[in-house]
């Protein structure tokens, strides 16, 4: 997802199961989204389908 650190769907979603649960969450977590910005859609996205499954 994130090429600038590197960050995969799979660090991603698991930061989301831990309690990040917006993009500067995961930003401060994992880094992912805070260089070029260019992922940060597709971070939201992950973040929304794996919020609505962690709350069920
Ligand atoms: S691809 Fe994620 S910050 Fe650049």
């Amino acid at each position: 997802v994130c090429s600038c650190f590197n960050v995969g769907v799979n660090q991603i979603t698991a930061a989301v199961a831990a309690g990040c649960t917006s993009v500067d969450a995961i930003g401060a977590t994992l880094k992912a989204g805070t260089n070029c910005g260019s992922c940060r859609s597709e971070i939201r996205a992950i973040i929304a389908a794996n919020r609505v499954q962690a709350a069920e």
